[in-house]
């Protein structure tokens, strides 16, 4: 079957190339993809948020399953477009992926589903959260918009002052438009951050091993939030029993509320954890892939993908063997743009990408360039996400750097620590 994959980043060269090794796929189509994607699949130049150019590719190219990458054309409801035309996708509806769209309706279902997460309020106004941060005591806070903010609305603070100046950039200065119409502030919490995935129909759900990922820009976790500078899995910080008791308290009681809801949930359902004292508590949902995360954990998985998406669209991932792991670790390590996450220059000519990927259990995949002339060149902030295997986590860790060495770029640079919270 022809399938297409939507956006252009590492996590849908992932899917593609993943996909692609499917004994059931024809052609594998990325929209609008890079330099990876189109050496691995074929890129169609359309928008990943071009729902009516989407949706007629695929009717035109015999498309059997789109799956939907990034949030954006989730969230504005890319599936229900593609569905109502009669076509096969993989992805949650626009009203299911609000527990993304919405932090304001991810809080409110996890409270009425009684999962654990962090105390919060709601408020629709600066007066009013102003005056709930000066009545109440000092303790740290989140203060969050509620809409997306391409993972910038989400502002944590050490103390009453920063949370003030907070609720001013969102609520006052309406730093992020629309998406601070109503604002979530929270509790703080203390702990190792994972990422538990799982693929669900809506009534069966598949939790995928646990993965890390380290969004701030630095080593030691310093410097500003990114998208994700690198990801491994599995990680030793979540063991089977907590898996299993984030799979029992997390994800199950959220599929049945959202059922309940009448908004059943059927895609990626991405627990973003805080493993405090207390237990594993949500931070966030994600109604997709984790990008870098994805990587490693496809990277890892031996299951044919596309049979499982399939499985999950008809609704009957009851019928899928439980998946196949390999069972060595994969790290994943993203080279960045200079500047990253701020304005960067593009169009810097990339070399050493096949040295890289020539190398044993590595595989680079592709997420800001793309081929100009022949060329690869740089396009994005996060440029190139280098994945190895290894026997065992420092292994993987030392295979990826190794081939991170081949890549160079004007302004090239990474975290050199991804993984080494698993290894100390
Ligand atoms: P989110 O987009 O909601 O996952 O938030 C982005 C990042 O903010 C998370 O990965 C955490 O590092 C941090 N964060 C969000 N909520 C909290 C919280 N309640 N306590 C501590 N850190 C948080
Ligand atoms: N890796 C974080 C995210 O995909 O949101």
């Amino acid at each position: 079957m022809n399938v297409l994959v939507v956006g252009n980043g590492g996590r849908e060269h992932a899917l593609a190339w993943k996909l692609r090794d499917s004994p059931r796929a024809d052609r594998v189509f990325v929209a609008p993809g890079n330099a990876g994607t189109a050496v691995d699949a074929e890129n169609v130049d359309i928008s990943a948020t071009d729902i009516p150019r989407i949706v007629e590719f695929a009717k035109q190219n015999d498309v059997r399953l789109t799956v939907v990458g990034p949030e954006a054309p989730l969230v504005a409801g890319m599936v229900d477009a593609l569905q109502d035309a009669g076509l096969r996708v993989f992805g949650p509806s626009k009203a299911a992926a609000e527990l993304e769209g919405s932090k304001v309706f991810c809080k409110n279902l996890l409270r009425h589903a009684d999962v654990p997460s962090a105390d919060y309020q709601v408020f629709r106004d600066a007066e009013s959260a102003i005056h709930y941060l000066t009545e109440r005591d000092d303790n740290p806070v989140v203060v969050k918009a509620d809409g997306l903010a391409a993972g910038k609305g989400v502002l944590v603070c050490r103390n009453r002052a920063e949370a003030l100046e907070a609720v001013q950039r969102i609520a006052g200065d309406r730093e992020f438009g629309a998406a601070g119409d109503q604002l979530v502030i929270e509790e703080r919490l203390v702990g190792q951050e994972a990422s538990v995935l799982a693929i669900t129909d809506g009534r069966t759900i598949l939790t995928l091993p646990a993965a890390q990922d380290h969004k701030p820009a630095y080593d030691g976790d310093q410097g500003p939030n990114t998208g994700g500078m690198g990801a491994y899995c599995p990680t030793p910080l979540v063991s089977n029993s907590m898996l299993d008791k984030v799979e029992e308290t997390v994800l199950v009681p959220t599929i049945h509320q959202m059922k309940r809801n009448r908004r059943p949930f059927r895609g990626i359902l991405y627990a973003g954890l805080m493993l405090t004292k207390g237990g594993p508590k949500v931070l966030e949902y994600n109604v997709r892939f984790g990008d870098p995360e994805c990587q490693p954990l496809l990277m890892r998985l031996k299951s044919d993908l596309l049979e499982v998406l399939d499985a999950a669209v008809d609704g009957r991932l009851d019928e899928i063997e439980p998946l196949e792991w390999d069972p060595r670790p994969a790290v994943c390590v993203v080279m960045a743009s200079e500047g990253y996450p701020g304005s960067y220059e593009k169009g810097h000519p990339i070399r050493g990408l096949d040295d890289a990927g020539a190398l044993p259990n590595v595989k680079v995949f592709h997420a800001g360039t793309a081929s100009i002339d022949g060329q690869v060149v740089n396009t994005g902030g996060r440029v190139v996400g280098v994945t190895a295997l290894g026997e065992s986590i420092a292994k993987a860790k030392l295979a990826a750097y190794q081939a991170v060495k081949h890549i160079r770029w004007q302004g090239a640079w990474c975290r050199k620590d991804i993984s080494d919270k698993a290894i100390s």
